[in-house]
């Protein structure tokens, strides 16, 4: 899951820099071969002018970054001061060699090698499948009477998205749904994730108001289409797409009006929809909502309330998804048997030193505040001990924040005996999205640092330069982080039924190149550490890879490709090539594991086999959208105009006559 504001909120800046990117056309590399880098030393980072509107880490952000200097990148965002930087680059440069040092060491989840692969199968039954979302790649944005939702909103405010690109029409989806069923088909997957738009149902956001049956009609034909193709829908109902009117009349998800509102939805889709579909996903990954909507600004609706916003935003949400579980326990599950979910997506967080109590309990606080601070109040009844302390207003110890700070109450919001009762164990499945693992250690915010999510914890963030890291700014690949997260949601919430929801790795815009085999090493290994972790007793059904399609990365537009398939987002029509994860993903599937290490180092070549075709299919493309336009322009106008002289002939002709 993307982090990667730093904690003063503020927001990053593109600067068109890649990350561990070759020189190559396609723009393509799975990591960083850091003796052909161009370094920049850490003093670089310190003394770099930083553009209008950003901060430091931004400018580090956009240039390749050193090995080493990475640590100083992530230091540096938690708001170290000039000053200390020299001291602290020496320490840092201790740092990164004794964790270069101490890497064959493990944490103790398991006792198991953090990098050994193993060969076995899941369970019979294990379901596989891909996931999408509504705004970010149905498209149709303003058809078929569909209400305007925050992102629509939002992205087309300038300066808002990378290149200002929106969602407006994306991938087509809406359109194109038919042939995307045939692509899944093809792949043989068990399962299909995606999401209803409400303002596409319910243009107001209000069922009193208006329904828009054409917008039924295609979530109704969409979950036909793939019952008939025997692949399972799962339904997100609230993939970040709020309706615009609900956040302009009441301030979206900081009213407590909205959780009647949800359910309203909620409760349409269930009377709709709820015959056919049987897994439902209340809420996809509030964390984002409430951080990136209502902290840091740069998600929809864009507010930055900070130390404040998000944590309401968070608990109108878990109310939100609280009341939906009571209305499907009490008035739908007899007749349709479902189950009712919510997909939390979490990061992994590693003790920078396993043997520093500090780092430990630091290590705690950053998965409490990402994945406890939902998960908590839902399985157990309320917030995490550790944000009721830290967020708290007790000002004995340090940490304490909003007694620190002055305040009569913590900013963080409080659960009524009743409504702990209420709230706990609403949970049929969790859903769980996961992409990458950050190393963390102890940092004292100072109280004068001001109201942030970021400074409550008390943190710092690191990652390990040996980390691959082939697209996004955030997302290094940490196989061994999924397997501890599995364990950790184990224990912490009593072994619950599981699905990953999601999990896959991108590649940036620029990268043509449909042999991905970064993507591929991806899978192998994430998957693998999901097949430990199902071994170690993890009760996980299911898995999703994320995503069918490249799409809109939110912020980043369309920068960032998560695809299996690839995107010509060039060609007004959109067309679809597989990239070379697509057989390998099919190989997984097929196998439903990893069945022996003959077979399974078979599958790259045979991948590869297939994808140099699809990249010359993919080369010729733009003459083919050229030649399309052609025939959809010039050919219309001839006509019109062969039309038209013969008008005007035939009246001469007549003229003549008469
Ligand atoms: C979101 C997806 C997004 C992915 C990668 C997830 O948390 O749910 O919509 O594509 O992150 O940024």
């Amino acid at each position: 899951m993307k982090q990667k504001h730093n904690e003063r909120g503020v927001q990053r800046q593109h600067f068109g820099g890649e990350k561990g990117r070759d020189g190559g056309g396609a723009r393509c590399s799975w990591s960083l071969d850091h003796s052909q880098e161009a370094w920049r030393t850490p003093q670089d980072f310190l003394t770099a002018p930083s553009p209008a509107g950003s901060d430091k880490s931004a400018v580090a952000m956009a240039t390749h970054i050193r090995a080493e200097d990475r640590f100083f990148w992530l230091v540096w965002q938690f708001g170290v001061t000039e000053a200390s930087g020299t001291m602290l680059r020496t320490g840092m440069r201790l740092l990164a060699l004794a964790l270069c040092v101490s890497a064959g060491g493990d944490f103790d989840w398991t006792k198991n090698e953090k990098t050994s692969f193993y060969y076995g199968t899941f369970p019979t039954g294990f379901s596989w499948g891909v996931g999408s979302s509504a705004y970010q790649t149905e498209g149709a944005w303003n058809t078929d009477g569909k209400g305007m939702s925050i992102w629509d909103v939002f992205a087309h405010k300038k300066g808002k998205i990378s290149s200002n690109e929106t969602g407006d029409s994306s991938c087509e989806g809406y359109y194109k749904f038919k042939d995307d069923i045939n692509l899944m088909k093809e792949m043989k997957l068990n399962h299909y994730r995606f999401s209803v738009s409400w303002p596409r149902i319910l243009p107001s956001g209000l069922r009193s108001e208006h329904v828009n049956e054409k917008g039924i009609r295609y979530y109704s034909d969409l979950i036909d289409l793939l019952l008939d193709s025997k692949i399972t829908p799962v339904v997100t109902l609230y993939h970040w797409d709020l309706p615009q009117v609900l956040q302009e009349k009441y301030g979206g998800w900081q009213n407590a009006s909205m959780v009647g509102y949800f359910n309203e939805f909620a409760n349409l889709c269930f009377e709709r929809f709820g015959n056919r579909v049987k897994h439902w996903i209340t809420f996809n990954n509030p964390w984002s909502i409430s951080v990136e909507g209502y902290e840091t600004g740069e998600h929809a609706p864009g507010l930055r309330m900070r130390g404040s916003g998000a944590y309401k935003a968070a608990h109108h949400i878990i109310k939100a998804h609280a009341k939906v579980w009571h209305t499907y326990d009490m008035k739908w599950r007899s007749k349709q048997k479902g189950l009712i979910g919510i997909s939390l997506t979490a990061d992994w967080g590693e003790p920078v030193d396993v043997s520093n109590q500090r780092d430990v309990e630091a290590a705690e606080r950053y998965i409490h505040f990402y994945l406890g601070w939902f998960a908590t109040p839902l399985f157990h009844g309320d917030y995490p001990a550790v944000m009721k302390e830290y967020i708290g207003t007790f000002t004995l110890c340090s940490g304490r924040k909003s007694g620190q700070q002055g305040l009569g109450a913590s900013r963080l919001p409080v659960f009524s005996p009743q409504e702990k009762s209420y709230v706990r164990g609403t949970v049929d499945f969790l859903g769980l999205g996961h992409y990458t693992t950050r190393y963390v250690t102890q940092k004292n915010y100072p109280s004068g640092f001001g109201d942030s999510y970021f400074a409550d914890r008390d943190l710092a963030e690191l990652v390990d330069p040996k980390w691959p890291d082939p697209g996004s700014e955030w997302l290094y690949s940490v196989p061994w982080g999924f397997r501890r997260l599995l364990n950790f949601v184990k224990t912490q919430y009593g072994n619950p039924m599981i699905y990953v929801t999601e999990n896959g790795v991108s590649e940036k815009m620029q990268c043509t190149d449909l042999c991905d085999d970064w993507r591929m090493q991806y899978f192998r290994e994430y998957i693998n550490e999901l097949l430990k972790a199902v071994r170690d007793g993890v009760n996980v059904k299911g898995y999703t890879a994320w995503s069918l399609l490249d799409g809109f990365e939110w912020d980043e537009g369309f920068s960032e490709r998560f695809g299996l398939y690839f995107v010509d987002f060039r060609n007004k029509n959109k067309p679809r090539f597989p990239k070379a994860s697509v057989q390998f993903y099919k190989r997984i599937i097929s196998s439903n594991g990893f069945p022996n290490q003959r077979e399974v180092e078979s599958w790259k070549r045979k991948a590869v086999e297939t994808c140099s075709s699809s990249n010359q299919l993919l080369a010729a493309d733009p003459l083919v959208g050229h030649m399309e336009m052609v025939t959809e322009i010039v050919v219309p106008t001839v006509c019109t105009l062969c039309i038209l002289l013969s008008a005007v002939f035939f009246m001469f002709l007549l003229r003549r006559r008469l």
